[in-house]
């Protein structure tokens, strides 16, 4: 279904198995502040190492451009890798060269062993052939994890998965299938949300979608800028007021697919961009010229729901509002509610990514109710732009 291979072709008892995983998570002062991550990859380690193999993985952290730093190690989270694992996990000072190639020699069958930060090595992400057949001679077979580093072309994505028999390991496996459910062979009507502060950072993702989802919810500081592309006042509201132009052409196209924008009809606006501001909602059309619109209205969070109850599918990405400081936070928890309560009822498959969009959804109380939220970011990003990503095409072409 998902054209590539998975764990379930893989022979792995003895065999040295490189398992491509994402631990990029978010730390303060050396601990980790949520470990999504880490569970996420759980089930691909422990089924390789039940049957037998042995797993070395390899992961990035951070962004330390090819040198090594202290605050980049790794060595911390396999401490809480091993934690929810509930199994020791070795760590080797280097993913390449004798510390590597020592501490997979010592491996026996069902242990697990870190390495190092793979981008401590500018060969990572200049995809240096050279580098990744390093990598590759440590191990028999390759498995792909880590979804939410697809996007980059890197040696430890990338070019290893060209010179290894190939898999994909569980995360991904789910991950691609519930991104085929999400916008490739979803069900109609399809209703995108898409929310977040900046229409620069989502032109590509924008256009995809109106040519692919039958309705497209707009919101967030983005809203703004189409606000303001068809005339309507927006205060001192964020807006993209140069990028009026790129909006008006989402809209044209929309109006050619037959994809219907839905955009706020009305706002809570504060004079501030403060939690606990003293705010007022008004009609779209009579925005005061002072103010600036930080959530989305109840009439237009009665919209956004009319249009996740129209439809079969939910493909969010962004907040609606400037979630992160109540009492802004409402429309997002409304909308995000409303659409767990349809994925409950079977009415709704639910798909969500993307940093911020997380973050929301964990606020709201929903991230477990929804069919599936991506833990990615930028691919989770690019998946929705309809662009190729570099890891998941290198796992169809070997295996
Ligand atoms: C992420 O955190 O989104 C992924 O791990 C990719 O990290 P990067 O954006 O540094 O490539
Ligand atoms: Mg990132």
């Amino acid at each position: 279904m998902i054209g590539v291979k998975t764990l379930d072709d893989a022979e792995v008892r003895g065999k040295r198995v490189l398992v491509r995983v994402d631990l990029n998570v978010p730390t303060e002062n050396g601990r980790v502040t949520d470990r999504t991550r880490i569970e996420r990859v759980l089930p691909t380690i422990r089924q390789i190492a039940d049957k037998g193999g042995r797993v070395i993985l390899l992961a990035h952290f951070g962004r330390p451009k090819g040198g090594r730093s202290e605050k980049d190690s790794l060595k911390p989270i396999a401490t809480a890798v091993a934690e929810e694992l509930g199994r020791p996990v070795g760590f080797a000072e280097d993913c390449v060269g004798e510390p590597a190639e020592k501490a997979v020699s010592a491996m026996k069958d069902g242990d697990v062993l870190l390495l190092e930060n793979t981008r401590f090595h500018p060969g990572e992400e200049k995809n240096d052939p050279a580098f990744a057949k390093q990598l590759a001679s440590l191990g028999d077979l390759y498995v792909n994890d880590a979804f939410s580093a697809a996007h980059r072309a890197h040696a430890s994505t990338e070019g290893i998965a060209r010179l290894l028999p190939s898999y994909a390991g569980r995360t991904m496996e789910a991950e691609l299938a519930a991104l085929s459910k999400g916008l490739e062979k979803p069900q109609h009507p399809v209703v995108a949300v898409v929310g977040g502060a900046k229409v620069s950072t989502k032109i590509d993702l924008l256009e995809n979608l109106v040519a692919k989802v039958d309705a497209l919810v707009i919101g967030g500081g983005m809203a703004n800028t189409f606000l303001h592309a068809i005339d309507i006042g927006v205060g001192k509201s964020l807006a993209e007021k140069e990028l009026a132009p790129t909006a008006q052409r989402i809209l044209d196209r929309a109006k050619e697919t037959g994809c219907a924008i839905i955009l706020p009809v009305d706002a809570v606006v504060a004079s501030e961009f403060k939690a606990g501001a003293p705010n007022h909602a008004y009609g779209i059309d009579a925005i005061p010229s002072n103010g600036m619109i930080l959530d989305v209205g109840s009439q237009s969070v009665d919209r956004i729901n009319a249009a996740i109850d129209d439809a079969r599918t939910l493909v969010w990405n962004g907040p609606l509002g400037a979630f992160e400081i109540a009492p802004f936070d409402q429309g997002t928890v409304a909308a995000a509610r409303h659409a767990a309560e349809r994925t409950k009822a079977g009415k709704l498959v639910s798909v969500a990514g993307g940093g911020d969009t997380v973050a929301a959804l964990n606020h709201a109380g929903v991230a477990d109710k929804f069919s599936y939220v991506s833990t990615a970011g930028g691919a989770f990003l690019e998946w929705l732009e309809g662009k190729a990503l570099p890891g998941v095409e290198a796992l169809k072409t070997k295996g």
